[in-house]
């Protein structure tokens, strides 16, 4: 054990109860981000999926209040940020051509905002305007309409207030948007079992200790004690056999990568950030970059343990993800007599076409020396537009990376199509509104800049280099 992890038993010991599966894995010796399930003494901490909240008639209306103090955690609690107590937030559940009419309450000590992580909706007004502030106390209603013709997919909201980002995301402050598709009901999908996983990675303390991250923490990118889903640490459940398993899984972590496989059954990539594709394919791993999704297809067929979990990641610099080794992150107990599950060959309605033909090129250069973090040299700027674009063009876009630590590239408004990667692992099919640009490498996608107009941002979604300045501005203008 080492003395920091020392140090932060002591803590918990002597201020709280911690749950059960985090006092025997914090105690045992191990490193608490390797141990196996068959360490833990047995203890089980079950399965948790964070509340729900629906449109109704195309409206949601909610309020989140930010606030700083004790969650659940396991059978005990943790210090965090969160929205009304419980990290992650609530899911919104919505359909295209709804109204998200949502209060966010300030009651942190440091100003926040909300954004709409991979939403096609406008990024100005209130809106999913990031360029908003709301202090200390303050609170700012956002309205942000999804067009009718917006696709289906999980995706996410999360704080966006530049130079709080990172501590307030990874702290606990992120939640789950769901968008319904007429693919949803595709009847092999719709008698699935779905499952929202939120995975973060907090720092496990019973105060604002939690909170507090080092430069060199800063500089790497904050990684947390444990990976939680939804809040939990290796949480269990268990399943029938015959039954096929959907899980909507969103890296919220602010700077850890998922190197994900499948212990016990196949795993079936259906989805990933801009919704499903219109062919399952079975897959061996995933890489989760933070803020990207995916959406998998589990069918359980034989019964026993099925576990996800996440192999030790090397994105470049002095670290990596976690410590060397493997996490665990769900295990699944399968129970009955073998049983085929269903899997869906082709979701109709879900299909991708290729991006239209190319309109015009552009490169962006992501790179840092020491503490500076940049896009073309230059650290974000919110009065200075980086990228000019015009709505109806397609464009190739070449995003490079000299640095020595990998990049997650992030855009808003719009989902792109990667088409070449100087790591071929990253030529991921589907929509993405986040591909990982790796250390020294490129990837080029296509671009399609439609019926938005308005300014926003890219980013690398590692969050403590968004917040020192990894961030640049475009402005999307009509021909
Ligand atoms: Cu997930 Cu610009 O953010
Ligand atoms: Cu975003
Ligand atoms: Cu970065």
């Amino acid at each position: 054990m080492s003395q920091i992890d020392r140090r932060r038993f002591l803590v918990l010991g002597a201020g709280v109860v911690v749950g059960a599966g985090a006092l025997p894995l914090l105690g045992c010796g191990s490193d608490p981000l390797t141990v196996s399930p068959t360490t833990t003494g047995g203890s089980l901490t079950t399965f948790r999926s964070p509340s729900e909240i629906s449109s109704v008639d195309g409206l949601l209306e909610t309020t989140l209040t930010a606030v700083s103090g004790m969650v659940p955690f396991g059978d005990s609690e943790r210090w965090a940020y969160s929205y009304d107590g419980s990290s992650p937030g609530p899911t919104l559940r919505v359909k295209p051509g709804d109204l998200m009419r949502i209060l966010v309450r300030n009651k942190l000590d440091n100003p926040t905002n909300l954004h709409t992580h991979g939403l096609h909706v406008s990024p100005e007004g209130n809106s999913d305007n990031v360029f908003v502030s709301i202090g200390p106390g303050e609170e700012f209603l956002f309205e942000i309409r999804l067009p009718e013709n917006h696709r289906g997919g999980t995706y996410w909201y999360h704080p966006h207030r530049h130079g709080y980002v990172a501590e307030q995301v990874a702290g606990g402050m992120a939640g789950m948007i769901l968008v319904e598709d007429d693919y949803d009901s595709d009847p092999v999908l719709a008698a699935a079992t779905e499952r929202v996983m939120v995975l973060n990675d907090p720092k496990i303390a019973s105060d604002s200790s939690a909170f507090p991250t080092s430069m060199m923490d800063r500089m790497m990118g904050r990684e947390g004690d444990l990976v939680t889903v939804n809040g939990v640490h290796h949480p269990r459940l268990s399943v029938s056999t015959g039954s096929l398993e959907r899980w909507r899984l969103v890296n919220a972590s602010s700077s850890r990568f998922y190197d994900l496989s499948l212990a016990g059954a196949p795993m079936m990539l259906a989805g990933n950030d801009g919704g499903l594709m219109g062919t399952p394919q079975e897959i061996d791993s995933l890489l989760l970059a933070p803020g990207e999704r995916a959406e998998l297809l589990v069918p359980v067929t034989d019964s026993g343990s099925i576990n996800l979990h996440s192999h030790y990641y090397n994105r470049g610099g002095m670290g990596g993800s976690g410590s060397a080794g493997t996490t665990d992150l769900v295990t699944l107990e399968a129970v009955g007599a073998p049983a085929q599950a269903a899997v869906p060959t082709r979701i109709k309605g879900a299909e991708i076409s290729p991006p239209p033909a190319i309109t015009g090129r552009r490169s962006v250069e992501m790179s840092m020396s020491g503490m500076s973090f940049r896009f073309d040299g230059k650290t974000f700027d919110p009065a200075r537009i980086d990228q000019h674009l015009v709505l109806g063009d397609v464009e190739e876009w070449t995003i490079t990376n000299t640095s020595m630590m990998d990049h997650p590239f992030h855009i808003h408004v719009w989902q792109f199509q990667v088409t070449d990667a100087s790591d071929r692992r990253l030529v991921s099919p589907g929509l993405k509104d986040t591909v990982v640009v790796p250390a020294g490498g490129w990837v080029k996608f296509v671009l399609n800049i439609t019926d938005i107009p308005g300014r926003a941002v890219y980013h690398c979604h590692i969050l403590d280099h968004e917040d020192q300045g990894m961030m640049g501005v475009f402005e999307a203008t009509v021909a």
